[in-house]
C-alpha cells in the first residue's frame, strides 16, 4: 500500500543512518561518542519529577482544557513578566504538545493552501514539513556567516512575493546556535505587520544563551507569534510540552484546532512543568546553563584549531555547525567515516537544508567536557589522515 505524496514528500532525517550505524557498531562492541542528538543528556530537573508524580498519585491524569491548563498560563505569564519584563495576559498563551505542536498550531492558523512562508536555510527541517503539511509553501532563504545564518530584513524583501503569509525566525537557531538580532527581529515585525503578514519566532532555546540576553521578539509587537517549549532548556524532551502566545485575535482560531488536534496537551506533563519556574528548579538550570557554556567554549576553539571553519561563534543552544570541506568534498561520507574509524557520531549539513549541506556538520555539544574532550582526541586522529 502506498502512502500518500505528502508523506511520501517528507525527508527522512539522514541523522537517523548516522544514528542506525552507531547503534550496529555499539552492538559489536565499539564505544561510540554521540553528538548527533539535539537532546540535553541532562535528567529532568528533581522540582519537576516531585510536582510529577504528586499529580499522577493524586489523580491528576484527565484531559485539561484544550489551551492548557489555566495556572500553568499564569505562570508562563509570569515569566514574560519576570525574565522580560513583558506584560503577555494568560489568555494569549496556548500550552501545546512540544514546540512542534505549537509550530504545527501556528503554521495551521496563519497559513492557507498555497501560502508561503519565508525561513533561514539551514534551519531546523521539520519547519518546511509542517508548511507542505498544511499545502502552504515553505520558501527557503539561504543564509550565511554573514548574516550569522539568520535572515535579516533586506533578505526578507528580496524574497517576499504577494504570496508571503509568514516569516519564520529561530534564535537561538538549530543548527547554527547563532542569534538573530533583536533590532532585526524588531524590523521584520514590523515589515510583516505593514504587509498583514505575521512574524513567528521560535525562542526554544532563549533559556540557554551564553552571551548577552536577546529579547522576546513579544517584546517589540503584539501582532507576533512566539514559540517556545519545556524540551531543551528545561530538560524535558520526552514529556511532550511546550507553548505558544499569538495575538489576541488568533486565540479562538487557535483553540478551536487544538481542540480538534490533539485535545489537549499531555496532563501530568502540565503538572509537572508548573515546578519548571520555581526559584529552586531556576538554580539548578542556570548551573546546567553554565555547564553548556563551559562545554562550548572548551569545543569551539578544539574544533577551529582541527581545521574546521567556524566563522560565527554562536551564542546560544548546544549546537555547532562547522564548514568541513576542508577535509572531505561530502560531508555526509565524512560523518560516515569518521563513525566508522574512530567512532563519533556527527549530523550531517543534509538534514538542515539545500545551502551548500555537503560543507556542513553538526556538533551537539550534548555530552560532558571529559566525553567532548576524547571526542576532540578521536577527531584529530581522524582528520590528520583525512588531510594527508
Ligand atoms: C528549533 C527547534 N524548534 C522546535 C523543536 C521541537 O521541539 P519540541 O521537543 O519542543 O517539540 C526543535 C527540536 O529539536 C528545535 O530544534
Amino acid at each position: 500500500m502506498n502512502s500518500s505524496r505528502r508523506a511520501q514528500g517528507i525527508a527522512p532525517f539522514h541523522v537517523m543512518d548516522i544514528l542506525a550505524r552507531a547503534k550496529a557498531l555499539e552492538a559489536q562492541g565499539r564505544d561510540i561518542i554521540h553528538l548527533e542528538v539535539g537532546e540535553p543528556d541532562f535528567s529532568t530537573p528533581e522540582p519537576i519529577l516531585k510536582a510529577a508524580m504528586q499529580a499522577i498519585r493524586g489523580g491528576d491524569v484527565h484531559y485539561t482544557p484544550a489551551l492548557g491548563l489555566p495556572e500553568l498560563r499564569e505562570e508562563i505569564a509570569a515569566f514574560y513578566r519576570t525574565r522580560y519584563g513583558v506584560e503577555l495576559p494568560a489568555a494569549r498563551i496556548a500550552v501545546t504538545p512540544g514546540a512542534s505542536g505549537a509550530l504545527l498550531l501556528a503554521l495551521g492558523v496563519l497559513l492557507d493552501a498555497g501560502d508561503e512562508i519565508l525561513m533561514a536555510d539551514p534551519g531546523y527541517p521539520c519547519n518546511r514539513h509542517f508548511a507542505s503539511f498544511i499545502d502552504a509553501v515553505p520558501v527557503r532563504v539561504p543564509v550565511g556567516a554573514e548574516s550569522a545564518f539568520q535572515l535579516t530584513p533586506p533578505l526578507v524583501e528580496r524574497y517576499w512575493t504577494e504570496k508571503t503569509k509568514a516569516v519564520l525566525i529561530a534564535s537561538p537557531s538549530n543548527p547554527t546556535g547563532t542569534l538573530a538580532r533583536d533590532e532585526d527581529v524588531r524590523d521584520i515585525a514590523a515589515l510583516c505587520s505593514a504587509r498583514c503578514a505575521t512574524l513567528i519566532v521560535d525562542e526554544i532555546y532563549h533559556g540557554l544563551v551564553y552571551e548577552g540576553s536577546p529579547q522576546t521578539a513579544l517584546a517589540h509587537a503584539d501582532d507576533v507569534v512566539v514559540v517556545n517549549s519545556f524540551s531543551k532548556h528545561f530538560h524535558m524532551t520526552g514529556w511532550r510540552l511546550g507553548w505558544l502566545a499569538a495575538p489576541v485575535g488568533l486565540m479562538e482560531g487557535i483553540e478551536r484546532l487544538a481542540q480538534n488536534l490533539f485535545l489537549a496537551p499531555p496532563t501530568p506533563a502540565q503538572f509537572a512543568a508548573l515546578a519548571a519556574f520555581s526559584q529552586e528548579t531556576h538554580s539548578i538550570l542556570e548551573a546546567r546553563r553554565l555547564e553548556m557554556k563551559a562545554r562550548r567554549d572548551f569545543l569551539l576553539p578544539a574544533l577551529r584549531e582541527l581545521g574546521f571553519s567556524l566563522p560565527v561563534t554562536p551564542q546560544g543552544a548546544f549546537y555547532l555547525y562547522a564548514d568541513a570541506s576542508r577535509f572531505a568534498a561530502d560531508s555526509f561520507v565524512f560523518c560516515e567515516q569518521m563513525l566508522d574509524e574512530v567512532g563519533v557520531a556527527i549530523t550531517p549539513g543534509e538534514d538542515f537544508g539545500e545551502t551548500a549541506p555537503e560543507r556542513y556538520v553538526r556538533f551537539a555539544y550534548t555530552r560532558p567536557l571529559p566525553v567532548l574532550q576524547e571526542a576532540v582526541a578521536r577527531i584529530r586522529n581522524f582528520v590528520s589522515g583525512s588531510q594527508a
